[in-house]
């Protein structure tokens, strides 16, 4: 044993105890929680491991590991860029710094999508700013004969969301494509889904310090939130195959403004669909047969 761990002797749940205190002093919102996934991921070590065997002396290297992981993340680096992966839905997803990190409120447009698609059918499935894929890849792995095209302004969102499809064993259902909305995209789907980028820019001048690192083009939906909606909603009524379907996820307080941007295209939404907090969070209806 060296003299630095001699010294110190710390064991996993010292070391655990150390990573708390120091990300509760940088402000972080769950300390306890990412203390302890950084200390598995850095120590390479199960969480069983933790609480069976809690006094485990940790050595040299798997102290610099930790070290290292909890000053990224001090620094209010999100916890999910730091492990690469988040859990969405049933499955985990690959991420990275170009893509948003997907909320659990957008389940359910996962959900809703759900819904609206019969497992039964050959459905065709759209997926407008799709980042790492996880709405339209959670969709296609609930519904086996689904056919999905996910768009992205962000090729680098989209390599993301490819090796995602791939290690889902999805690939031969998705396809991803570079562009702007659906400008470019002829064809008809049988439901178009989109979680765009809805903050607003008063909002997007006082982010807090994780959301700052998220990509600004995964965020940012101009003076009211509302731009990328516009630009959604002029082209849904082309989009859309008979008797197909839309769903969108807006953020707090924009609902009735979305229903009136779907209105306004010759749409019907039905009243949109609260989250478990009871804020409206998805606008969704059917196109006219
Ligand atoms: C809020 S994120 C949603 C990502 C993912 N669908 C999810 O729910 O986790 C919005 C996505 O829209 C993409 N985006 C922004 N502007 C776009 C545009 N003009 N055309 C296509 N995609 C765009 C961003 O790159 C980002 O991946």
């Amino acid at each position: 044993m060296s003299d630095r761990e001699s010294a110190s002797a710390p064991t996993l749940v010292s070391l655990w105890t150390g990573v708390r205190k120091r990300l509760e002093a940088a402000g972080v919102d769950t300390p306890v929680l990412d203390a302890r996934l950084l200390l598995e991921a850095g120590a390479g070590v199960a969480r069983l491991d933790i609480v069976t065997d809690p006094r485990r002396p940790a050595t040299l290297e798997q102290i610099d590991a930790v070290d290292a992981l909890a000053a990224r993340r001090a620094a209010r680096e999100p916890l999910a860029y730091i492990l690469g992966r988040k859990a969405f839905w049933k499955l985990e997803f690959k991420v990275s710094p170009a893509t948003l990190i997907p909320r659990p409120e957008t389940e359910l447009l996962v959900e809703l999508a759900l819904e609206l698609l019969e497992p039964a059918r050959n459905a065709r499935v759209l997926d407008l700013g799709v980042g790492a894929g996880a709405i339209l890849l959670s969709v296609l792995s609930e519904r086996p004969l689904a056919r999905g095209v996910g768009v992205d302004k962000s090729a680098a969102a989209l390599e993301v969301a490819r090796a995602n499809a791939a290690a889902l064993n999805l690939s031969e259902r998705a396809e991803f494509r570079f562009g702007d909305w659906a400008e470019g995209i002829d064809a008809r789907f049988d439901l178009v889904l989109s979680n765009p980028p809805y903050v607003s820019e008063p909002e997007m001048a006082v982010l807090g310090p994780e959301l700052l690192r998220e990509p600004r083009l995964a965020l940012d939906g101009g003076a009211d939130g509302l731009d990328a909606y516009r630009a959604i909603f002029r082209a849904i009524p082309r989009l859309l195959a008979a008797g197909g379907s839309f769903a969108v996820e807006v953020g707090r307080g924009q609902a009735g403004d979305v229903v009136r941007l779907a209105e306004a295209v010759g749409l019907a939404p039905a009243p949109p669909r609260p989250d478990l907090a009871g804020i409206p969070r998805v606008v969704f209806g059917r196109a006219h047969t």
